[in-house]
């Protein structure tokens, strides 16, 4: 079953073809980030523009490079939810036009199933019952994935999201946007036991996550350094600065497979994308005989063949959508 799968959440307008959930026939990103860049993060309504203007591009090129014409597709996938409404209406009503003249079903998917789902591409052995980690630029989810569709949120972040909190501080020692990726490699060559910042764990059962605190030590940190007239060491910072947000992150998810029995560990979003997390979490995952899974990095963050991959186990599970399908800003797993 060849799916094309469609994905306008946020800032990436992307498009794929993927084969039975798991085989990639193509996998098109047209990224705006260089137009974003100059306004320090993602403006909403340019995004939606750009969509509009680039996607009956990429599905095109989709096609192409999966040799393939409309007549080859069985099925449409669209990220319905959660992320920007102006950016998901042009996916969605893209999608429905599409499906309809070409008479095929449309499968509306949920963006962080979609993220967990990029795991199937990578890892083809990679089967349910397993835990997931999620960390994007809008989530923080440890998610215990039943089955392909049974999915059931253990914690969530209660404020900025992993993601978020890499692109704030990376925008406070001017490193620009996105942060993530720039932030990690400042820290590449700083000491992260040079600064103690604080690492919010909750109560000790809680499976949710809080960064706003941490995100306030640091712009403390740096507003008094500043008063003080003292030069701040930018590679310190961000190395200390990752360490908190990582011993937060490997923690819960260690203790959470611990108790819930599980020993399939799977990462995934933008922030998976991240060498030091995958490297420590490896680590503390390993000595505890627990199995690792990783999306490959094109497929951690945005991309459309991790949406038709989702949708293609949807579409089995009987969750077809219909021409009612609509965007979801803030669409939820249960
Ligand atoms: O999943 P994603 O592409 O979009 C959302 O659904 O949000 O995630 C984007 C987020 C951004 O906050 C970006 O800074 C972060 O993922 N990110 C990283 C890395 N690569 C992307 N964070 C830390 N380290 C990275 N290497
Ligand atoms: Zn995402």
């Amino acid at each position: 079953m060849n799916i094309l799968g469609i994905e306008t959440s946020c800032d990436e307008t992307a498009a794929a073809i993927v084969k039975d959930g798991r085989e990639v026939l193509s996998n098109i990103i047209n990224s705006q980030i260089d137009i974003h860049t100059k306004y320090g993060g993602v403006v909403p309504e340019i995004a939606s523009r750009n969509h509009l203007m680039d996607l009956p591009i990429v599905v095109s090129q989709a096609l192409e490079e999966a040799n393939m014409t409309f007549n080859d597709i069985d099925a449409i996938a669209v990220t319905n939810g959660p992320g920007l409404v102006g950016a998901l209406l042009i996916g969605v009503s893209y999608a429905k036009g599409l499906a309809s003249t070409l008479d095929i079903p449309i499968i509306g998917v949920n963006h962080l199933e979609g993220h967990i789902s990029a795991n199937y591409i990578t890892n083809k052995e990679l089967e349910p019952p397993f835990l997931c980690l999620v960390v994007s630029g809008g989530h923080t989810n440890l998610i215990l994935v039943n089955d392909y569709t049974d999915l059931k949120v253990l914690g969530r972040s209660l404020d900025d999201a992993a993601g978020e909190a890499y692109d704030k501080i990376a925008r406070v020692i001017g490193l620009g946007y996105p942060g993530g990726p720039k932030l990690e490699k400042e820290a590449e060559s700083g000491n992260p036991k040079a600064i103690e910042f604080p690492r919010v764990l909750l109560d000790k059962d809680s499976f949710d996550f809080s960064f706003s605190g941490l995100k306030s030590s640091v712009l403390n940190y740096v507003n008094s350094s500043k008063q003080k007239g003292i030069e701040i060491n930018s590679h310190d910072l961000a190395a200390s600065f990752q360490q908190a947000i990582l011993d937060v992150l490997i923690e819960k998810t260690l203790r959470a497979a611990k108790e819930f029995n599980i020993n399939k560990v799977a990462i995934a979003g933008g922030v998976s994308a991240n060498k030091a997390l995958r490297k420590q979490l490896t680590k503390a995952l390993d000595e505890n005989d627990i199995e690792i899974y990783s999306p490959e990095f094109i497929y951690s963050t945005d991309n459309a063949a991790m949406i038709a991959a989702q949708g293609y186990y949807d579409y089995i599970n009987g969750n077809i959508s219909d021409n009612f399908l609509d965007a979801v800003p803030n669409l939820t797993i249960e």
